[in-house]
């Protein structure tokens, strides 16, 4: 059998996470909004339309931050559409997605519906077909007390307290062309410098997310973020970065190493982020929000034609099996080892599209990746502890070689517990492990979680919502300070030690 040895030192730290690395998404696309979310007349609604069972299923996966409400669909968005009497609404030809907009679901919907979940607001502004205005006047109606026109009229909407929104994206993928409004680099940075300055004026509390690349892979990668950070460094607090992966070609050990590519993305936006810094001799260190990251290829595959202009059309369904989960898993994995520098992060998206949590008419379901999600989000938050792994790899076409092993453990020294995350890629052998931890006494295994099983390509659905997920496991061994456990091939698995 292959054997891993993991080492960490409880002095050795990446850093603490912040809460907001377990954050989602949910974007005006498809079935996220309307029949995911928001179902009006559904039995499994309440008065104000929010799916109960939806809502259970969030509050369970701890959802620290919500990126709304795009995504594509922010950059024709127009925000007043969506507020005030619910008859008064137009609907109307979104662009993005071709889809019908109705409004009867808007700001302050999300709001109360983000409350519920008891999760915090990532608001994102139009930059593509608006800009500077609309975002300050968002902002006033969203963050101003009283007074003004914009805080008077959200009061008259019924919403006394301001919601106090204080993480903002300065509009998204800019560097797309499939973005309405595109922008070329320089464009966009000074007007992203433009409009984080003048918000800043109106609230100084907030923070700002600028446009990174979205993805490593995109034509201007690198020279994008630089000259974005050339013109907005100073007023930015955080740089996006957007990826999916996808088994392409049903090469499952170079889809299973995806992660290696994420792990490089990250380094190379730190190293320009830190370039502009020496450049601009600033003091202040620019930190990253991966808003949005996933497994997204199925639908794409498809190449099913959704008929343009109707509601909620089926879009982005994309049905996760245990080799996607395998690969969220790795992300997770990667994000955390990563935690000094990205404090943000979204799996894209919650509901309905490339999602965890699918709905229909009379209930929902967990798709595959909603596990590793689940296990980083309510055991992830901690210090994660620099985690060398000696152990064989096997060599990917495009990343070189890569660890059948993929760990981390993270140490949440007031809860006194440590959780080690690992994925064994090996798609042939189950992973001896062998993880040193003499520098922590006392400890014992607490739980031992595995996802695993013979077919890659298993997946859950509303017939069949529970072949794919986590089974308790024991074999996880603490003996003289080393833990000792056996993975399964292509497996995700997590162990909690408990002082
Ligand atoms: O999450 C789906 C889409 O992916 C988003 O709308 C866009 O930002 C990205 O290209």
């Amino acid at each position: 059998m292959k054997q891993t040895k993991i080492r960490v030192d409880r002095y050795f730290t990446v850093g603490k996470t912040d809460d907001r690395l377990f954050g989602s998404f949910i974007e005006h696309l498809g079935r996220a909004v309307y029949e995911g979310i928001y179902d009006p007349g559904n039995p499994l609604s309440d008065a104000r339309g929010f799916r109960q069972d939806v809502l259970q299923l969030v509050r369970k996966l701890q959802v620290p931050v919500i990126r709304y409400p795009g995504g594509n669909f922010v950059s024709g968005y127009r925000w007043e559409d969506g507020v005030g009497p619910k008859e008064q609404r137009p609907v109307r030809a979104e662009l993005a997605w071709h889809a019908l907009e109705t409004n009867q679901f808007g700001l302050n919907e999300f709001m109360d519906w983000a409350k519920a979940a008891g999760s915090q607001v990532m608001m994102a502004v139009n930059m593509g077909t608006r800009g500077l205005e609309d975002a300050r006047n968002l902002l006033e109606y969203c963050n101003f007390e009283k007074g003004t026109y914009y805080s008077d009229l959200r009061r008259m909407h019924g919403y006394e307290q301001p919601h106090n929104i204080r993480l903002w994206c300065i509009g998204n993928e800019m560097d797309g062309d499939w973005q309405i409004g595109h922008k070329t680099a320089a464009e966009y940075g000074r007007a992203a410098e433009e409009t984080i300055r003048v918000m800043k004026m109106l609230d100084p509390h907030i923070e700002a997310v600028v446009c990174g690349s979205s993805g490593l892979t995109e034509p201007e990668f690198g020279r994008w973020e630089q000259a974005v950070l050339d013109e907005c460094y100073e007023q930015a607090d955080y740089l996006s970065l957007h990826q999916y992966y996808g088994n392409w070609d049903g090469d499952s050990g170079e889809f299973l190493a995806s992660a290696a590519g994420m792990d490089e993305f990250i380094r190379s936006v730190v190293s320009i982020c830190d370039c502009v810094k020496a450049k601009k001799r600033s003091r202040k260190t620019l930190y990253l929000s991966f808003d949005e990251w996933n497994v997204w290829y199925h639908s794409r595959m498809e190449k099913k034609e959704i008929p343009w202009w109707t509601k909620a059309p089926h879009q982005l369904e994309d049905v996760y099996n245990l080799e996607d989960a395998l690969v969220a898993g790795t992300m997770l994995i990667t994000l955390l080892r990563h935690a000094d520098r990205v404090k943000i992060a979204c799996l894209a998206q919650l509901v309905n599209v490339i999602a965890p949590i699918m709905t229909s008419a009379r209930g929902v379901w967990c798709q595959t990746i909603f596990y590793p999600y689940l296990h980083a989000s309510l055991y992830g938050r901690g210090t994660v502890l620099t985690t060398l792994q000696e152990g064989p790899s096997y060599e990917s076409r495009t990343y070189g070689a890569v660890p059948y092993l993929d760990s981390v453990v993270v140490w949440n020294e007031e809860k006194e517990e440590i959780t080690v995350f690992a994925v064994n890629r090996d798609m042939e052998e189950p992973m001896e492990v062998a993880c040193d931890l003499r520098q922590f006494e006392g400890y014992q295994v607490i739980e031992q979680l595995q996802m695993a099983g013979e077919d890659l390509k298993a997946e859950n659905t509303e017939k069949n919502p529970e072949c794919v997920a986590p089974q308790q496991v024991r074999n996880a061994v603490w003996k003289d300070g080393i833990l000792y456990a056996v993975f399964a091939k292509q497996s995700w698995n997590v162990i909690r030690l408990k002082k």
